[in-house]
């Protein structure tokens, strides 16, 4: 079967990230391995896990049974929020390490700011300083909003390299994406499909499908790629892999760029970054 090649783009370290990945969450064990084995055959070398999937043993499994050098992989988890904190950082990320079975990662993010916790800062310091012990190549954010940032970038003096926040269709995230990349953040969307649930019957999704002759998910992604957003969509079918990593053959007119941000419900996200808590 024909390999789709993944584009890359540079990330402010100067690092390489693919502009598209594989999600895995909620997958587990032998399916999840089975199934990321699948993807790298197709190409996909970007794998986003997080300590909280309980999954990364079932990443690091497909990576060495793959046979492909470790370099030729970009590997990105999360910290927790329960390892959030200067004391826990350091050992959450070890743990991370020894199930993925990595002696670095490219990748670590902080998974949610948690404000109300108020850790956020400080775990972020931790993260620089196993970057500048070569443990992390690049050090990035989930869910965090423009303030949040502006507060790690104040601590540290280092932008963080990918902010990995939910955007789809129904959550444009317009204002959002602009404040958060300004400082040459790059954007990565998680739940892009919106876990296929209505998107992709919308009628102005498939108009557009069905007059380029694809697929309205690769319509959905696309249209991201078009914003400048890098993403991870998961499946777990090789028939769906294949057409969600197949978007970089053609292109979005600015005016459908427009008719699927307008779908947006003008709604803020359930899991409000301000307030959401998870550990
Ligand atoms: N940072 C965060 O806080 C955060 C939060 C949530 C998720 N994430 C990450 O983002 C990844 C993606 O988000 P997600 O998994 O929640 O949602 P998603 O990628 O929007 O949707 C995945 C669902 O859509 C189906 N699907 C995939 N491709 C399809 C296609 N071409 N046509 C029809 N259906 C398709 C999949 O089913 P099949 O498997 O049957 O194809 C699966 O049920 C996660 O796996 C995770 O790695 C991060």
């Amino acid at each position: 079967m024909a390999k789709i090649s993944i584009p890359t783009r540079t990330l402010n370290d100067g690092y390489q990230m693919p502009w598209l990945g594989l999600g895995t969450w909620p997958l587990q064990g032998r399916q999840l391995t089975d199934s990321i084995l699948a993807a790298i055959e197709l190409g996909y070398r970007l794998i986003d896990t997080a300590s909280r999937y309980g999954n990364e043993d079932a990443v690091g499994a497909a990576i060495r049974e793959s046979g492909l050098p470790r370099e030729d992989f970009f590997v990105t988890t999360k910290l927790a929020g329960r390892d959030q904190g200067k004391p826990y950082v350091r050992e959450g990320f070890s743990a991370s390490l020894e199930r993925l079975g990595l002696d670095y990662v490219d990748l670590y993010l902080i998974h949610w700011p948690l404000p109300l916790l108020g850790r956020y800062v400080e775990s972020y310091v931790e993260m620089v300083a196993l970057q500048q012990e070569g443990l992390i190549r690049s050090v990035g954010v989930s869910n965090f909003l423009d303030d949040h940032i502006a507060a790690i970038v104040a601590a540290t003096g280092v932008q963080p390299a990918v902010d990995q926040i939910q955007v789809s269709p129904t959550h444009a995230q317009v204002d959002v994406v602009e404040a958060v990349s300004r400082g040459g953040t790059v954007v990565q969307a998680w739940r892009p499909l919106e876990r296929n649930g209505g998107i992709l019957e919308h009628p102005t999704v498939t108009g557009i499908a069905d007059r380029l002759g694809v697929a309205p998910s690769q319509v959905v992604l696309r249209w991201l790629i078009e914003r400048d957003i890098t993403t991870t969509p998961h499946s777990s079918n090789p028939d769906r892999q294949r057409l969600n990593a197949d978007i970089f053959e053609f292109s979005l007119e600015p005016a459908d760029v427009a008719a699927i941000t307008a779908l947006d419900v003008g709604a803020p996200v359930k899991q409000d970054p301000k307030t959401w808590e998870e550990f």
